[in-house]
């Protein structure tokens, strides 16, 4: 079956990626952003940009932190997420790069995951870019001690939940090594993503542009899809899982 195809596909790359979005991490009961009853059909996106931040952050911090502590906090990582660090154990995978920053593909295993949307598994300072577990700033939000943004220990500076809002720059670092990762890989598979933001939407056609084999795995259609020589709209839990097993098997 196209399973196994694109099976024995990756046992044959040389540096095989994967790219992960949301939708790995619905079935371990965090929403995603643009389905129906996703993240943006519950919050307005433009409580989630960086002149709102700036503008009120003790208001972002007693209002929007508890939704980045809820998509953060207490959630597990599913078959999905095992399947990808399993396949990198068995050496099939070289990176994962995820836009999630619930830090799921870390809890399964996965050896560095580069997140370009950051992670809110942190606290940044705004001032002198010390960066701290997110944890005890979140548990201040929920039990109500904290009314305002927290300062940095080190500096006093403004610490900020460590994602990416709109209107923010990218971390160059891990878009960068997204990126060299993408045009040295010859087999590029994404998982769980709409592909409607940048960088997501463009890395599939610069694999594409640079000689890789592109598989889709998510429920939607994608603009990836047209490129793609494997294209499941399936489950990531169904999809995943079987192609760790298939390409172990051999
Ligand atoms: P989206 O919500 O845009 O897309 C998630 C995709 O996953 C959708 O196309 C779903 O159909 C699909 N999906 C959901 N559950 C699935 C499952 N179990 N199996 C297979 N597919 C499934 O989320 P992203 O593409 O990750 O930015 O969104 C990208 C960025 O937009 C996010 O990182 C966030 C948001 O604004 C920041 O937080 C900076
Ligand atoms: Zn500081």
């Amino acid at each position: 079956d196209r399973v196994s195809e694109a099976a024995a596909r990756l046992r044959a790359a040389d540096s095989a990626v994967a790219f992960t979005g949301a939708g790995l991490s619905t079935a371990s009961g965090i929403p995603d952003f643009r389905s129906d009853g996703g993240i943006w059909d519950r919050y307005d996106p433009m409580d989630f940009h960086i002149r709102r931040f700036e503008r009120d952050p003790d208001g972002f911090w007693r209002d929007r932190a508890a939704m980045v502590a809820e998509v953060y906090d207490g959630h597990e990582p599913n078959s999905a997420h095992d399947a990808l660090a399993g396949l990198e154990a068995d050496g099939y995978l070289d990176a994962t790069i995820t836009q999630n920053v619930d830090g799921l593909h870390r809890d399964a295993g996965s050896d560095d995951p580069v997140e370009i949307h950051g992670t809110g598994s942190r606290v940044a300072c705004r001032s002198c870019e010390a960066r701290f577990d997110a944890e005890p700033y979140y548990e201040a939000v929920r039990e109500g001690d904290i009314d305002g943004a927290p300062a940095c220990p080190t500096c006093d500076g403004l610490l900020k939940p460590d994602v990416v809002l709109f209107g923010e720059q990218m971390p160059l670092g891990p878009l960068n090594r997204a990126r060299t990762l993408t045009r040295e890989s010859d087999y590029f598979l994404v998982a769980g993503s709409s592909l409607s933001v940048e960088p997501a939407a463009s890395l599939p056609d610069l694999a594409a542009d640079t000689g890789s084999t592109l598989v889709v795995v998510n429920l939607e259609a994608t603009r990836a899809d047209e490129r793609a020589e494997f294209v499941f709209h399936q489950d990531v839990t169904d999809v995943l899982p079987a192609l760790h097993e298939v390409t172990a098997e051999v």
